[in-house]
């Protein structure tokens, strides 16, 4: 029977990592791969993070079962997090069920809009993040794209985008990143989240927001400001949270699915589906991360250094873009100042598929095919040659 398998393509993305570990030039360059790299290019466990892992242990008496919705404590850390100590004044119609990864809760938040409307839509950023296709669209969600960035000019198609929604029926549900945005790095100020909340609550749209840098862009309270306007702002609301990277927690597949009902009643409904639905998915998420999250934000001291130290992590990010667009600029004559105003770990670097692979064969500098470029891959000690390198290739 498995001989009717066919074979799978290989990842884009994982693939130039294995492509990158072959390769043995000294001037070899990662900035594909989608992890936080620190200023010697390893991808740091936080200090926090390793002294409440240890905690943990040593506290640990038992490994027996929680439940489909994962640890309490973490959920009500994140949820708190995420929306503001408040819970934005909507606690009662909030259902929280952890879930592995951000990559988990996308999944669970997909069936729970399947279970609830069959045959759904969902509205994605063009582009978005790979894997939102597989993980959104096999559990029976229809993908379709809404204007999002103006690559000709490297900014937000912002007005195309609010048209967008504005002519979509009531009920289309709309999937946000939530900041840094995943792969272009332009993200929405203030003003602009305020006139996405304005239209998807005039247009009665439900929002589905997808959270995995919180931190990562400015800090904490400003990452999550479009999540609190469109929670004040529209009666129902999905947010899928991953502890990934701000914790630096990947491999612990550490996430939530939060979800705002009209009301408690129908929240008191929600959760009762999601904890159905996780145990049809993996019965029970992974304890370990969400345990070290849940002691990380309730010990003052632990949750104090984590910020710092993630606060730390944005700056850096946030100088590298300042270093490299400089660079760019200098090399190509051609403006990259963009990359300044762009937010988070990624921005997407002007170059067809081919210079892609002219800078990888030549040049050693590896990336993803659409020209995606991870910022903290990149460092005083090699900007000159990704500068330099990639100036050249663009001019070709
Ligand atoms: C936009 C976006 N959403 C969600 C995720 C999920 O992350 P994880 O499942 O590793 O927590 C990622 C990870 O790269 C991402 O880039």
């Amino acid at each position: 029977m498995l001989e009717t398998l066919t074979r799978v393509p290989p990842d884009p993305i994982l693939g130039v990592s294995a492509a990158f570990q072959k390769d043995d030039s000294p001037e070899k360059v990662d900035l594909g791969v989608g992890v936080y790299k620190d200023e010697s290019g390893k991808t740091p466990i936080p200090r926090a993070v390793k002294r409440a892992e240890q905690e943990v242990l040593a506290a640990q008496q038992s490994k027996s079962y929680l439940s489909p919705i994962g640890n309490p404590g973490f959920n009500a850390q994140v949820a708190a997090l995420t929306f503001g100590s408040d819970l934005v004044g909507r606690k009662g119609d909030l259902s929280l069920a952890q879930a592995p990864g951000g990559s988990g809760a996308l999944r669970l938040g997909a069936e729970l809009l399947i279970a609830a409307r069959p045959g759904s839509s969902i509205h994605v950023s063009d582009p978005t993040w790979a894997n939102h296709v597989p993980l959104l669209g096999n559990a029976g969600l229809r993908l379709e794209k809404y204007p999002y960035y103006d690559a000709a000019h490297n900014t937000l198609a912002f007005d195309r985008m609010i048209e967008y929604f504005d002519a979509l029926p009531a009920g289309a549900i709309v999937l946000l990143h939530a900041c840094c945005h995943n792969p272009t790095g332009q993200d929405l100020d203030a003003s602009q989240w305020s006139a996405v909340a304005e239209v998807l609550a005039r247009r009665r749209l439900i929002p589905f927001m997808d959270m995995a840098y919180h931190g990562l862009g400015e800090d904490l309270d400003r990452d999550a400001t479009s999540i609190r306007l469109i929670a004040k702002a529209v009666p129902e609301l999905l947010v899928a949270v991953s502890c990934s990277k701000n914790f630096g927690l990947y491999r612990e597949r550490t996430g939530m699915l939060a979800v705002l009902s009209a009301g408690s009643e129908p929240a008191s409904i929600v959760s009762g589906q999601l904890g159905r639905l996780a145990r049809t998915l993996w019965s029970m998420p992974p304890d370990h991360g969400a345990a070290i999250v849940d002691r990380v934000l309730s010990q003052p001291e632990l949750r104090q250094d984590w910020m710092t130290e993630l606060r730390h992590m944005a700056n850096r990010i946030n100088s590298l873009r300042t270093l490299l667009a400089d660079r760019l600029t200098e090399a190509s004559q051609r403006d990259f100042s963009w990359i300044k105003t762009q937010r988070g770990m990624f921005s997407r670097l002007p170059l067809t598929a081919d210079q892609v692979v002219t800078a990888r064969e030549a040049l050693h500098i590896y990336m993803a095919p659409d020209g995606r470029i991870n910022i903290a891959g990149v460092s005083p000690a090699n900007v000159e040659h990704v500068a330099t390198g990639l100036a050249a290739v663009m001019r070709g």
